[in-house]
């Protein structure tokens, strides 16, 4: 496999990046993750412009977005890619230890790209189990939960805790115990004919894959609300899912111990 490197495609075996890269080191640097269908990437602008405001909110110079576009394309094409998944990095870059991000010189930019290996065509017929976290989501006056930054460990710790349930994602709530997103997702339900998702105001991530699904709610004439929801909610939902770019929109058939009908 080649990966895009800096300013050119090198075997993935030769693409290395500095033990001093404050990426590694701090975790200081954003990314994206992206799908191709039959060689498009789907929504390639949306995820370059959110790539974008992520670094404006850490003060990150990232590079154009024509540059970017072109280094995805070259690293599907040198891949020899149709379904695939592609990430996208960029970190501060190397320099020696200390947090000010003015010791790295230039940053550390990435392409990465391989297969799409689908989730089991069992999750979308049966659906997936969910739990309600422990762990609260990042306050936006922390770590703003709309940078997509290479500081995942927020994320991290929910998963575990899915990981030790059994169950498939975890859903998080903010720190006032309203219902925020996913550890790699955002969450929909329906309840009294309604479509419900948490606004952005809970402190979640503008999901490019949500956004498809307001503008399609909104299109089709479905009744929506972006809210302010508390897990008490959830118990009264007839229909639960939650939506990434990879998982696409998936259907939940339990979330702790409610169990939900497949819509
Ligand atoms: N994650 N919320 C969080 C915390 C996420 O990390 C993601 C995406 C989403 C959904 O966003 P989108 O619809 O734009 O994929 C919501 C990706 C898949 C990842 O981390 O690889």
């Amino acid at each position: 496999m080649y990966v895009f490197l800096n300013d050119m495609l090198v075997p993935e075996p030769e693409a290395r990046v500095s033990v001093y890269d404050h990426g590694f080191l701090y975790g200081d640097g954003v990314y994206e993750t992206m799908r191709a269908y039959g060689g498009i990437v789907f929504m390639l602008d949306e995820h370059i412009g959110r790539l974008g405001r992520s670094a404006g909110f850490i003060k990150l110079n990232i590079p154009e977005r024509d540059f970017i576009r072109a280094t995805v394309y070259k690293t599907i094409a040198a891949n020899k890619l149709s379904d695939a998944y592609i990430r996208i990095t960029v970190s501060r870059g190397k320099g020696p230890v200390g947090l000010d991000p003015e010791l790295c010189g230039e940053t550390t930019y990435v392409v990465i790209a391989r297969e799409f290996s689908p989730y089991p065509k069992s999750y979308y017929r049966d659906g997936t189990k969910l739990i309600l976290a422990k762990t609260r989501r990042n306050l936006i006056g922390a770590i703003n939960p709309k940078i997509k930054s290479l500081n995942f460990l927020n994320n991290i710790l929910a998963r575990i805790e899915a990981k030790e349930r059994g169950a498939h994602e975890a859903i998080m709530l903010n720190a006032e115990g309203l219902i925020a997103e996913g550890t790699v997702s955002n969450l929909f339900f329906v309840r009294e004919g309604v479509l419900c998702t948490p606004s952005e105001e809970t402190g979640i991530l503008d999901g490019i894959t949500r956004g498809i699904i307001i503008s399609l709610a909104k299109r089709n004439g479905i009744d929506l609300e972006e809210g302010m929801f508390r897990p008490a909610d959830l118990l009264s939902a007839t229909e639960v899912f939650f939506t990434n770019t990879t998982s696409e929109v998936m259907p939940v058939s339990r979330v702790d111990d409610v169990k939900y009908g497949i819509g």
